[in-house]
């Protein structure tokens, strides 16, 4: 599958801007989109989802104009909101049944693909009583088993690891790592590293508009050369925070060490290069276009 999206600009009145000229083709395997709040993640799966409209600009799957003709996209879409809702009194079969009802899929096998689900986000034990006894990572996990209900061909999770534990995060990751080959899947998240050991390719967003997209590796490169780390006094910090972009801190003994970004030729007096991961580019490319 090709999703083709060009120039795509969402206004929510006259003052809020939500994307702005946004462009971006996607294929089979798994985008992650990284970004600040406010950076327009969530408006832009809204609009691939069809569920809110474009201001401007096309979305093409396939050669076929999915703002004209949504029902292409829906019924091979799997979509978890950022804010995902459930119904409290029904138990995690019910829901399931019902949202298959609601996206048309039935059939003999269904009983079996609800189980297969449950089982593939652990909920089996858990699937007789009400979802709204569940904790929050047991509703995330049941909002994520309802995305994959119609064996989707574009997949959509806005934040889905929000409030997993490390072991429902393994699991998450090799659910739709398997699915990836025909399947075209965008998720959202702020942690990086979730980012990192999932997504194939990775676009940077900030104020509506698309920094850069591409490998991991492509996007590491951008921070190669400009993180540097250093040893200074607690007292000097402060000095040192007004004049370089700090990064992060770790406290040593009687010193900090601080990991932060500068250009080679005005580095810190004992400062050494450090080898930049996903999250210094990420921090690299935000922080240089407020
Ligand atoms: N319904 C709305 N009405 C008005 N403005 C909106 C609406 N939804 C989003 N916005 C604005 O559009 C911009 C992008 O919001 P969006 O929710 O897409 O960001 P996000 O990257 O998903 O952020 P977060 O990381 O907090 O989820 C923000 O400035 C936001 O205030
Ligand atoms: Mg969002």
């Amino acid at each position: 599958m090709v999703l083709e999206i060009k120039n795509l600009t969402k206004k929510y009145n006259r003052h809020k801007t939500g994307l702005e000229d946004y462009s971006i083709t996607l294929e089979n395997g798994i985008l992650g989109l990284l970004g600040p709040n406010g950076a327009g993640k969530s408006t832009l799966m809204k609009i691939i989802s069809t569920i809110s409209k474009p201001t401007q600009g096309t979305l093409f799957l396939d050669g076929v104009d999915i703002v004209k003709s949504p029902g292409h996209i829906r019924k091979i879409l799997g979509y978890l909101p950022q804010d995902f809702g459930v119904y409290p009194n029904l138990n995690a079969y019910e829901f399931l049944s019902y949202i298959a009802a609601m996206k048309g899929v039935g059939g003999k096998g269904l009983n079996q693909r609800i189980e297969l689900l449950l089982e593939g986000v652990n909920l089996m034990a858990d699937a007789k009583r009400p979802i709204g006894t569940y904790s929050g990572g047991m509703k995330q996990r049941i909002g994520i088993a309802q995305a994959l209900l119609n064996d989707p061909k574009v997949l959509i999770f806005d934040e889905p690891t929000v409030g997993l534990d490390p072991e429902e995060r393994v699991r998450f990751r090799q659910l739709i790592s398997d699915l990836a080959d025909n399947c075209i899947i965008i998720l959202s998240s702020h942690i990086v590293s979730d980012i990192e050991t999932i997504a194939d390719e990775v676009a940077v967003m900030q104020g509506g508009k698309l920094i850069t997209k591409g490998s991991q590796p492509d996007i590491i490169k951008y921070a190669e050369n400009k993180v540097f780390e250093v040893l200074i006094a607690p007292a000097s910090l402060p000095a040192f925070k007004s004049k370089y972009r700090v990064i992060d801190t770790a406290r040593q003994i009687d010193q900090v060490r601080v990991r932060y970004i500068s250009d080679l030729n005005a580095i810190a007096p004992s400062s050494a290069p450090v080898k930049v991961g996903l999250e210094d580019a990420y921090l690299f490319l935000t922080q240089n276009n407020p």
